[in-house]
């Protein structure tokens, strides 16, 4: 599949999977979230204390309810209108939270100018092709000397069990199957701290990258210009 079409499966698969985005991810209330969560949140707070932040690929709001807690102002985006939805059901410490539809790609029509950037569990399914186009869209909505910080997925240690793959420009592929019993597939990368550095170098400086084992995640943040 090229990059192309697995990236609107992918945008189908979350589309429909929207209902059951939470249980999957094994999120509860914002404040069993914050607890869970805790040694990455308070890795990255400091960077977004008091911004004026763009969230991309927001999903259904979880990580936006922490970002509220501590931004001025939280612009939250995805390419998918069902998961932002959901998250305008939820609740934010601020009134300054804002939805809006965006595909990270290119990040059109969005209004205003950000002073940090934040995506969460979204790095991992950017086609390889795709990272320079995504980091290009964020950077130029944000203001010299911004942060923007990622966080993502470390990877499971069963992942031939799972049924991964392996596409020609070196993608791994990820089949998914929702409750409905429709199947996708959908890329899962695993990026060395190597790698991430690699693509980040020419958008970014002061780069930080730290791993958590137990909630098998990565971290990721620079600053731009
Ligand atoms: C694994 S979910 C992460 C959601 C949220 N950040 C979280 O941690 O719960 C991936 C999200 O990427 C969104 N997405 C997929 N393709 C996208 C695109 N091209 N632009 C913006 N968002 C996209 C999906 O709709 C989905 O909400």
């Amino acid at each position: 599949m090229k990059a192309d079409e697995l990236v609107h499966r992918m945008n189908e698969y979350y589309s429909r999977r929207a209902p059951w985005h939470d249980t999957y991810m094994g999120y509860g209330d914002n404040p069993s979230m914050e607890d869970l969560l805790a040694p990455i949140i308070r890795w990255f707070e400091t960077y977004v204390e008091g911004a004026d932040i763009l969230e991309v690929a927001c999903g259904t709001g979880n990580w936006t309810q922490v970002l509220a807690r501590r931004a001025r102002s939280v612009t939250a985006t995805d390419v998918n209108k069902s998961v932002l939805d959901m998250a305008e059901l939820k609740s934010y410490a601020s009134n300054r939270v804002s939805f809006e539809v965006a595909d990270a790609y290119t990040l059109d029509g969005l209004p205003g100018t950000y002073n940090a950037a934040f995506a969460a569990d979204w790095w991992s399914h950017i086609p390889k092709s795709r990272i320079p186009a995504f980091l290009s869209a964020v950077c130029a909505k944000l203001v010299p000397g911004s942060r923007v910080i990622i966080v993502d997925m470390l990877p499971a240690k069963n992942l031939t069990y799972l049924g991964t793959h392996h596409d020609e420009e070196g993608n791994l592929i990820h089949p998914r199957k929702l409750p409905s019993g429709e199947e996708f597939e959908v890329v899962k990368n695993f990026p060395t701290e190597e790698e991430l550095a690699a693509c980040v170098r020419g958008f970014g400086r002061d780069v930080a990258y730290r791993s958590h084992d137990r909630l098998r995640r990565w971290m990721l943040a620079f600053s731009t210009g």
